[in-house]
């Protein structure tokens, strides 16, 4: 360039805007390299006054200049631009590796997933679900059931009561009278799941509410094989194909003869271990052949139907079942207990 002034002006504003940093330094170059007051324009002015021979080498060279100057602030400016943006991106990055925030879904009740369990073997051998109040009369509840005002086994069934004559039902039982009443004499073939009440001081196996389920057949020619059939059957489905019941005497009064029913200890498969105390079994449940005072007060007659009926602790099958060791667990709603049965379910 042969010019040295406006080599300098090339040179020194090459070098302001290389020092821009924002948009604003930019536009203050822009104007005070390029503007109607830069030192340029007033050397382009100046033009005229130069000689022929010079005009055209010094417009040449003022032209190459100002577009150098202004290539140079494009350039700059962009590059301050893409800067920005580049640091807007990262401030407004949303971390997609993060884990987000899941719902934690509830888990059921153990007590739920056996009640419900339960009844689905009684329904695929073909029981129907029945019903009853929880708030029973006596009659209902001892009296139709053979246990009248001063029999003992009331001692064992002490309840709450709202009345002389109205109390929290002590087992589902009052379900096999009601059903006898609706069903009119016709064969019946029922279970009934609900809740059941005693007067009890609550501890790791006690508690003052409680549940079972009633099971109760009736039908001509029905005999104990059909119950031991029935158990049997349940008690494989429930616990396991290798396990095996045994039906041991004893007394309900509502039912004649009388069994206990035990399967053998999972735990041990019947050798005997701490489980089971040593005796290789385990009782779940109470059951026998209808006693025919209970056919004959509920409008069967004896000497044609026959029947059997079963009573079965929910809570105790539960606890049996997932080994759990204190039967308030099913009611606090302890969500650390509850959360353990999540996968089981
Ligand atoms: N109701 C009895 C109880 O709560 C259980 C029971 C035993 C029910 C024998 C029955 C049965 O139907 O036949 O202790």
């Amino acid at each position: 360039m042969k010019n040295e002034k406006l080599k300098a002006i090339l040179d020194e504003a090459l070098e302001n805007i290389r020092n821009a940093l924002e948009l604003e330094d930019i536009n203050e170059r822009r104007n005070r390299y390029l503007g109607k007051k830069s030192e340029l324009a007033s050397m382009g002015s100046q033009i005229a006054t130069l000689p022929p021979e010079e005009k055209k080498t010094f417009g040449q060279e003022m032209n190459e200049v100002r577009t150098k100057i202004a290539e140079a602030i494009e350039a700059r400016m962009a590059a301050i631009k893409a800067k920005a943006l580049e640091a807007k991106l990262k401030r407004e990055t949303i971390d997609i590796s993060l884990p987000g925030r899941n719902e934690t879904l509830g888990a059921r009740n153990p007590f739920y997933i056996v009640k419900d369990e339960m009844t689905e073997i009684f329904l695929g051998m073909g029981f129907e679900v029945a019903d009853g109040p929880e708030i029973e009369t006596d009659m209902f509840n001892f009296e139709l059931l053979n246990i009248p005002k001063d029999h003992p086994a009331r001692d064992m069934q002490d309840t709450f009561y709202i009345d002389e004559n109205t109390l929290l039902r002590t087992h589902t039982s009052p379900v096999q009278a009601r059903t006898m009443e609706k069903a009119k004499g016709a064969p019946i073939r029922i279970i009934c799941p609900g809740k059941t009440y005693r007067r009890d001081d609550d501890d790791a196996t006690h508690s003052h509410q409680f549940a079972q389920i009633e099971g109760l057949v009736i039908d001509k020619g029905i005999n104990i094989g059909h119950l031991k059939a029935t158990l049997e059957l349940f008690a494989k489905k429930m616990f396991g194909e290798k396990r095996e019941i045994r039906l041991r005497s004893s007394y309900f009064p509502f039912t004649e003869p009388s069994v206990e029913v035990d399967i053998t200890c999972a735990n041990c498969g019947g050798k005997g271990c701490n489980m089971c105390k040593g005796t290789g079994y385990i009782e779940i449940l109470g059951g026998g052949m209808v006693h025919p005072n209970v056919l004959k007060m509920n409008g069967y007659d004896p000497e044609v139907y026959s029947g059997f009926a079963f009573g079965i602790g929910i809570e105790r099958v539960a606890i049996l079942r997932y080994g759990i060791d204190d039967i308030r667990k099913f009611y606090n709603n302890d969500v650390r207990f509850l959360h353990q049965f999540k996968k089981k379910d």
